[in-house]
């Protein structure tokens, strides 16, 4: 019997693409079945995140979870963003785990996997040519990390302290990826990196120079490769080339994520974050400008350091005058490694509570208004999931989640589908052709 792997992903799409990596350089070595049962496992994996504190504390009590259930013998790992910046402290601290193998330290998984207390966590180590094995949790829709690392220094966030400096992964590898997925059935890609529209600052090895705009043209001559979606590009980057060819290539899908951060040009300075309100505003102009139909999501901190009334206010009027589709806000959270965690003036937890439910009730009234208005749209949808209850799932070009009625013969397939119910979170629809 093959062994069993339970592993646990906490985090970002890149720690999601990380998981797969792990499963994939797992069965390498010998074939492991997936379960959703700590006791059954022989391999207990948690790939942890570190961007806000919640994750963290949320580790040492699955932890404190894992040694409750597992079975004899069966081993633990920590992966992932958090192994990188603690590292040893995670064994000092419990024991009972086995390895610990920081986020773009993930090739190195033969390395940890039977040493007992193995600990890496190289943050310059490079596999951005590494060929990693192929696991796909859908096969309909691929995520291909573009690059590791990242560059930025915005003085909230603890990423470049876990995943290092940016690298980007060599153009011909990313082909190669992509061309393997689309024969295996992929009519979708998700280009990830933490900085996308930044492609081709640095690379490590020698190759063909390429820009984000130009890798994107690249990707798109891909026979069968359908659809192309990216995240996350970074304001600062969003130049007109890229824009117009954002808007005028065929396959990138109308869905962009634009993270602003805060809506004041003062904060955004304390932020280091390089452009300013109005910037951000032209930018979202800009799309809307070159293509009228594309949603637009966002990432949004409330209660940074010196965050003032007028300064939150700052960032209601960009909710009002962009009304994004998709809204991710969190309260500042202090982090390690991070410049503003030194700062004065940290807001209260009670401020930053009342400003996150504000933020969040308007985004929510705007989200329904948009949604309404989509009634008796036809949108062109490509169906990766089956659901529950005779159902299936799958998203609009532009990035809408849709439920039908239907099976395993939609699977893969892009439909035309018509609206015939509306909520907050999803559409329903009926497929017309
Ligand atoms: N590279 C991406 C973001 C990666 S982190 C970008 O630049 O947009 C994902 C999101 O977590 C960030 O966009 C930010 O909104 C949030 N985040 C990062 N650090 C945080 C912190 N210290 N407290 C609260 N939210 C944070
Ligand atoms: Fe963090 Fe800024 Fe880099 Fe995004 S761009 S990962 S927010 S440092
Ligand atoms: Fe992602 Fe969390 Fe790391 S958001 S990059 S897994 S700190």
């Amino acid at each position: 019997m093959s062994k069993r792997l339970y592993i646990e992903t906490l985090g970002c799409a890149m720690n999601v693409r990380d998981s797969e990596h792990i499963i994939a350089e797992l069965n390498q070595k010998e074939p492991y079945e997936l379960t959703s049962k700590i006791g059954d496992a022989d391999l207990i994996i948690i790939n942890t995140c570190s961007v806000r504190e919640k994750p963290v504390s949320k580790l040492f009590s699955e932890i404190g979870i894992f040694r409750k259930y597992k079975k004899d013998g069966a081993k633990i790992g920590v992966t992932g963003c958090t192994a990188s910046h603690l590292g040893e402290e995670i064994i000092k601290k419990a024991p009972i785990v086995d390895f610990v193998l920081g986020a773009r330290n993930v090739s190195k998984l033969s390395k940890v996997i039977d040493k007992r207390h193995a600990v890496e966590v190289d943050l310059n180590y490079d596999d951005s040519s590494y060929s990693f094995g192929e696991y796909r949790t859908n096969p309909y829709k691929a995520m291909v990390n573009i690059s590791v690392g990242c560059d930025k220094s915005c003085t909230y966030c603890i990423v470049p302290a876990t995943r290092g400096d940016e690298v980007s992964i060599p153009s011909n590898i990313i082909v190669q990826e992509i061309k393997r997925a689309v024969a295996n059935g992929a009519k979708e890609v998700i280009l990830l990196g933490q900085n996308v529209n930044n492609y081709g600052k640095h690379f490590s090895s020698s190759g063909e120079r390429l820009n984000f705009t130009g890798l994107l043209r690249k990707i798109s001559l891909i026979d069968g490769l359908e659809r192309i979606r990216f995240t996350s590009p970074h304001p600062l980057h969003m130049d007109n080339k890229f824009l117009e060819e954002f808007a005028s290539n065929p396959k990138i899908c109308k869905q962009i994520h634009i993270p602003l951060q805060s809506g004041s040009t003062k904060i955004l300075r304390e932020m280091k974050r390089g452009y300013s309100k109005e910037w951000f505003l032209n930018r979202c102009a800009k799309v809307k400008e070159l293509s009228p139909d594309a949603s637009i999501s966002t990432d949004i901190i409330v209660g940074f350091p010196n965050e003032s009334e007028d300064d939150f206010a700052d960032t209601l009027d960009v909710l009002e005058q962009v009304r994004f589709d998709q809204l991710f806000s969190f309260k500042y959270s202090p982090r390690p490694h991070t410049k503003a965690s030194t700062y004065p003036n940290q807001v209260p937890n009670e401020i930053a509570s009342k400003r996150l439910t504000i933020l969040q009730n308007r985004h929510k009234e705007i989200l329904d208004e948009i949604m309404s208005s989509q009634m008796g749209r036809v949108h062109s949808v490509y169906f990766d999931e089956l659901k529950s209850g005779g159902k299936i799932s799958g998203r609009s070009d532009d990035g809408r989640l849709f439920f039908v009625d239907g099976s395993e013969e939609l699977l893969g397939k892009i439909r035309d589908v018509k609206v015939t119910k509306t909520s907050r979170g999803a559409l329903e629809g009926e497929v017309i052709s």
